[in-house]
């Protein structure tokens, strides 16, 4: 076998040993599953936790106290200490073991509204820095143990070999030597160096190292996809942030969604037993990820000795039934369907962290030193270590007659949709779950890409003008325009090719009209993974790669002016740790492979002065099926770019969905389960009067195309209340130019009967052809939409929808029903 056999620095303690088997000893079996289930909090209360002897909780990405987004460091705090005391509650003679509880500090606690989100991993990667990685490490820990939380569910140690997976941000890089340095300095800082006395002290935390194992090797970069590679190769790319990571004493290790040829890691016994147990030696606890066991083939989420017997220690389950699970399991041991030697070490590995992390003697939540202390989240110091990895991270790619840095006592342009945007900033695990749905007001303290520009230029007495679409009112000495990928996470940011498509050629344009009309551009290019830009490489005189920076933006300005001497007040040295493709299509593309071509190799990142050979006439061509022009995507597991969804009242309350749920007069809508997590969304109107919800976009979208090509609004739905009005499906172009259908009969007919796929011609939608689209100039009169998809009723209905596109070669004469 290829594996090693790895030495942690935390050596097994033979007085903590002692003391497991002791509590070990006098725990029943019932205590013991509790110790191996993880619920959400949303699904937990203290009274479940005293009652099932809950050994952890975790809290989902946007999953908060009282679910309030703005809860304060005193709310979480208060929230964790009713669990600890509901643990700590051994009135009726059980043994005491303390509670855990997890989250997800991926690039700072995201889930804190104010807390310092860093630049996301792929960024760090660029800075070749790992004493940097440690103090970010550190850091995060303060900021987790300020909401009284022990655990943190991070590093993500995947080594990402296909860029269209949707996290590929979260890797350091493609090269293993590099996750293997900077998994075991993420978590020592984190955890505290395992041989100091800051090991797990109450300003430390509990890291986990994550997902095991291949998750960045799945073919063709699909989420939760199947990893092929050998065992070497398993071992050799997709095993060294465990090695690193084991070696500085991680304490947990996550099981990962994917399969290896085919077989879940979730259930994968040679994997999690025989190799990273057994082999590798890690002592610490594997703790599954979001009701990941229920893939097991034969199991379910509530029913699943599958993966315990296979070596998984914890399950983390957040469906609400969890109790059943609970059921199960004891059971299961009771019968011997699970050994009660593989119980009790899956118990043994949890107390020997939480004897390690020293909880058993720690005080509540709320008495520990960083607790409940709101200045430490987002403070100055931590700011400012974000602002360095801001700095550090930028690799420029381009750098033509060196316009870059620029002389800030100049006319300035700021242009880009960009430039002030904390949600592209942040990405994805930032106070959402996927990033979607944010506003400025939910990062305060933060600062844009802009207000770095700005403060040098004011500073040294440059002029500036900001306008987001290029239309400047005076003409600029040079234009920064600041564009690229918006937010998204797990499952939801995959994509089938590496085009960068996400403005429709909006961006392009920008730069080329800038570029037309003499004005040296330079682009920021926000991004969370490499992506084919060759056309606006080549409309740009300067070209850097920010990635998603975090809350301090600020860090870009910092390093694209000169000072007073004239001289790069910091100088520019990202490196890239992930190879950029030279076609939109080519594939896993990795330094090492044999017939390795990219645009720009891995370590590519030019520096000041240093000159730039790349030209203004990279290849622009690309396959047309690459923009997938057959249909316009309006709604899959989420609004595809550039929709929103968007609710209305009856008293015209009007309100976008941005977290969960959103409520009006009329109207709730808000994120469920179809087939993975929030993948659908659940509208329910109560009958107080009309009530409408609609997928949004403030920038028209043109429907000539799909309406003479036999086009028709395809949907999925499951409609579980019968309506008790009219139901009219719309295409919204704004006030007076609506084409509205009745659909009542369609829905009703639909009750109870599970999802169906709806087909509706575009054709009849009345006076598609004539005053829908009115407000517009002739030339570009009907044809044009807002709100592709819109439900109206005034009646009560409760239905739910996962899907929905415009796609041409599709109508027939009528409406078509189909299961799905
Ligand atoms: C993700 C994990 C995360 C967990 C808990 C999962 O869907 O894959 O990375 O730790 O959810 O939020
Ligand atoms: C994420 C959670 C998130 C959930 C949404 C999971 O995959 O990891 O953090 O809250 O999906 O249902």
């Amino acid at each position: 076998m290829p594996w090693p056999k790895v030495t942690s620095v935390v050596a097994p303690d033979p007085a903590i040993e002692e003391k497991v088997e002791a509590i070990l000893a006098q725990m029943s079996v019932e205590e013991k599953v509790g110790q191996m289930i993880q619920p959400e909090i949303k699904e937990v209360t203290p009274q479940d936790i005293k009652d099932y002897h809950i050994g952890s909780v975790l809290n989902g990405g946007g999953s908060v106290p009282n679910n309030d987004r703005y809860a304060k460091a005193s709310d979480w705090v208060a929230l964790a200490d009713s669990f600890f005391e509901a643990a700590a509650d051994c009135a009726d003679g059980k043994v005491y073991v303390p509670m855990m509880w997890g989250t997800d500090a991926v690039h700072g606690v995201g889930n804190v509204v104010g807390a310092t989100l860093f630049p996301h991993n792929i960024a760090l990667g660029a800075t070749g820095n790992p004493e940097l990685i440690r103090q970010i490490g550190e850091v995060t820990a303060r900021e987790i143990a300020a909401i009284g939380i022990d655990w943190d569910f991070s590093p993500t140690v995947a080594v990402v070999r296909d860029d269209r997976w949707g996290r590929t941000y979260e890797s350091y890089s493609e090269d293993p030597q590099i996750v293997r340095d900077y998994a075991a300095k993420m978590v020592e800082g984190l955890q505290g160096a395992g041989d100091s006395s800051e090991f797990l002290n109450t300003e430390h935390v509990i890291a986990t190292a994550k997902h095991f194992i291949g998750d960045g090797g799945t073919i063709n970069g699909i989420d939760r996809g199947d990893c092929v590679d050998d065992e070497q190769v398993l071992c050799d790319i997709h095993g060294a942030g465990y090695i690193s990571a084991i070696e500085a004493g991680v304490q947990s290790v996550m099981a990962s969604f994917n399969s290896w040829h085919g077989e879940k890691l979730h259930g994968h016994k040679h994997l999690l037993t025989t190799v990273l147990k057994d082999t590798m030696g890690f002592d610490g606890l594997v703790v599954g990820d979001w009701n990941g066991h229920g893939f097991i083939e034969g199991a379910s989420v509530l029913d699943c000795p599958q993966a315990i017997n296979a070596g998984l220690d914890i399950f983390m389950v957040p469906d609400p039934d969890w109790k059943v699970l609970f059921q199960n399991t004891v059971e299961q041991i009771n019968s011997g369907i699970i050994s009660s030697e593989r119980a009790d070490d899956a118990v043994r590995r949890i107390l020997r962290v939480k004897l390690r992390a020293g909880l058993f003697e720690r005080e509540k939540p709320s008495q520990r030193p960083l607790a409940g202390r709101d200045e430490i989240i987002g403070s100055p110091e931590h700011r400012a270590v974000a602002r360095q990895a801001v700095r550090e991270s930028l690799v420029m790619l381009k750098n033509k007659n060196n316009v870059l840095p620029l002389n800030p006592q100049q006319k300035v342009l700021v242009a880009g949709d960009g430039a002030d945007n904390l949600s592209k900033q942040a990405g994805g695990w930032s106070v959402t779950w996927q990033g979607t749905g944010t506003t400025r007001d939910d990062f305060p303290g933060s600062t844009s890409v802009l207000d770095g520009i700005r403060d040098a230029v004011d500073g040294a007495g440059g002029s500036l003008e900001v306008k987001e679409d290029g239309n400047y009112s005076v003409k600029p000495d040079v234009a920064i325009v600041v564009w690229g990928e918006g937010p998204y996470a797990e499952m939801q940011g995959d994509v089938q090719n590496l085009l960068y498509k996400e403005s429709a050629g909006r961006d392009w344009a920008l730069l080329k009209k800038l570029q037309a009309e003499g004005i040296p551009v330079v682009s920021l290019f926000m991004t969370g993974r490499p992506l084919w830009v060759n056309r606006e490489l080549n409309a740009s005189d300067a070209f850097v790669v920010i990635w998603q920076p975090g809350t301090e933006g600020a860090g870009v300005g910092d390093v694209l002016f000169t000072n007073a001497e004239g001289k790069a007040a910091h100088p520019i040295k990202g490196k890239l740790t992930f190879s950029w493709p030279r076609t939109p299509d080519q594939g896993p593309l990795n330094v090492g492979d044999a017939d390795y071509d990219p645009l720009f190799p891995y370590g590519y990142g030019l520096a000041y002065g240093e000159s730039d050979t790349l030209g203004d006439d990279l290849p622009e061509e690309y396959d047309a099926s690459f923009e997938a022009s057959d249909e316009m995507q309006v709604f899959n597991m989420r609004p595809v770019e550039p929709f929103s969804i968007v609710l209305e009242g009856c008293k015209n309350d009007r309100t976008a969905l941005s977290g969960n749920s959103a409520e009006t007069t009329s109207i709730t809508v808000s994120c469920v389960d179809r087939h993975v997590q929030e993948d659908a969304r659940r509208a329910l109107w109560n009958g107080a009067g009309e009530g409408m919800v609609a997928l949004s976009t403030r920038d028209r979208q043109v429907m000539v195309d799909y309406l003479e090509n036999d086009g028709a609004l395809v949907f999925e739905l499951k409609v579980d209340l019968a309506p008790t009005d009219a139901v009219v499906l719309r295409l919204g172009c704004g006030p007076n130019s609506n084409s509205d259908l009745d659909i009542t009969d369609t829905i009703a007919a639909l009750v109870g009967q599970g999802w169906s796929r709806v087909i509706v011609p575009l054709h009849l939608f009345p006076d598609v052809g004539s005053d829908f689209g009115l407000v517009l100039p002739p030339e570009e009169f009907f044809y044009r939409v807002l709100e592709p998809f819109t439900l109206v009723t005034a009646g009560q209905l409760d239905l739910r929808f996962s899907f929905v596109q415009v796609q041409k070669h599709t109508a027939g004469k009528a409406i078509e029903v189909s299961a799905c």
